[in-house]
């Protein structure tokens, strides 16, 4: 059968998440949805008169939907839903501000969810990302395999550019990888970059490479202070869209996800940025690898920072 995925919020990072999922043109149907009267079916209808030019078929369907689940109808028999609904951040504000104001809609996208897409795979990318997956998770009810964030593929993908551009590498010479939260106690991992086979460690000084992890820990905050009126989407949408390209493909790719964790690491019972493999169910394992003792040490902090947040998010 043909597949369908849905995106949830048409804002910046919705739609943009849409449009680069129509373009893989493995799915038969992209859902846009939005609270905003029209505008859902709006890009839907610029996003079609695309295909021609760009030679894709699949069909994009924007639909508004209501606060009690009106037009949710159209979310039925998703693979994946991906969800974008929230405000995004402005200049000076973490990602944590937006906790209240974003639990109250991303419990409410969730709720609808579970009544609608009840077999769905759930990519969650609303911020704060941790907290807000644990949340959806907790609305719907899913199995945990099937609800997790993104996060890493987008922070390894800011980590990886930065070293690229600093060494004056393409980008596919280097392997990075980032663990642990979207937020302070994100965990760029070092000792798992390399280039062109090359440890990072032999090709920059200690103090180049922090320059780097501190830099990607503040990634999204370089792009906010610059944009002022909202937050990155180009990206974070490539980010969203492979992941849920991995699902519906069932690859079994090993990406860098906000992943429901119990004793891997020594680390239970909390959502937090691990690498998982990728497939039709969702999150198929958490794969453990070697971490130094210091890395080790930065996503357990992670896990203890992200867990208390996470159990207030059952009260929101
Ligand atoms: N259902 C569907 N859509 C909703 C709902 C809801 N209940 N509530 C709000 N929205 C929509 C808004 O109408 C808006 O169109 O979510 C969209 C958010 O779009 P933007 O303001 O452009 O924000 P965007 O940049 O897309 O970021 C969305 O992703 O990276 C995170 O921090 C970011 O939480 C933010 C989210």
């Amino acid at each position: 059968m043909g597949k369908k995925v849905t995106v949830v919020g048409a804002g910046f990072y919705g739609s943009t998440t849409a449009q680069r999922l129509a373009e893989y043109d493995i799915f038969d149907t992209v859902v846009l949805t939005d609270i905003i009267d029209g505008k859902p079916a709006g890009l839907a209808l610029d996003m079609n008169q695309s295909r021609p030019i760009e030679g894709f078929e699949t069909k994009i369907v924007g639909v508004t939907t209501g606060t009690n689940g009106e037009g949710y109808e159209a979310i039925e028999g998703s693979d994946v839903v991906v969800v974008t609904a929230g405000l995004p951040r402005k200049p000076g504000m973490s990602r944590m501000d937006l906790l209240e104001v974003n639990a109250k809609i991303v419990r409410q996208v969730a709720e609808n969810i579970a009544k609608y897409a009840p077999n769905a795979v759930v990519i969650v990318v609303s911020n704060p990302v941790d907290e807000m997956t644990a949340l959806a998770q907790l609305a719907t009810q899913f199995p945990k395999n099937r609800v997790f964030g993104q996060a890493g593929v987008l922070d390894t993908a800011r980590f990886t550019n930065s070293i690229a551009e600093t060494l004056a590498v393409p980008v596919k010479s280097v392997k990075a990888l980032t663990l642990g939260s979207h937020g302070d106690t994100m965990v760029p991992v070092p000792s798992r970059c390399t280039v062109d086979g090359k440890p990072l460690s032999d090709l920059l000084p200690a103090e180049k490479i922090e320059e780097l992890v501190v830099r990607t820990r503040n990634g999204g905050a370089e792009v906010v202070a610059l944009l002022k009126t909202g937050s990155a989407y180009y990206a974070p949408s490539a980010a969203a869209a492979r992941m849920a390209k991995a699902v519906v493909e069932d690859s079994g790719a090993v990406l860098p996800v906000c992943a429901w964790v119990d004793g891997e690491y020594g680390i239970n019972g909390v959502y937090l940025g691990v690498e998982a493999q990728i497939g039709a169910e969702g999150i198929k394992k958490v794969v453990e690898d070697k971490l130094t003792d210091t890395e080790l040490a930065g996503l357990k902090e992670a896990a203890e920072a992200v867990r208390a947040k996470q159990a207030d998010v059952a009260n929101l």
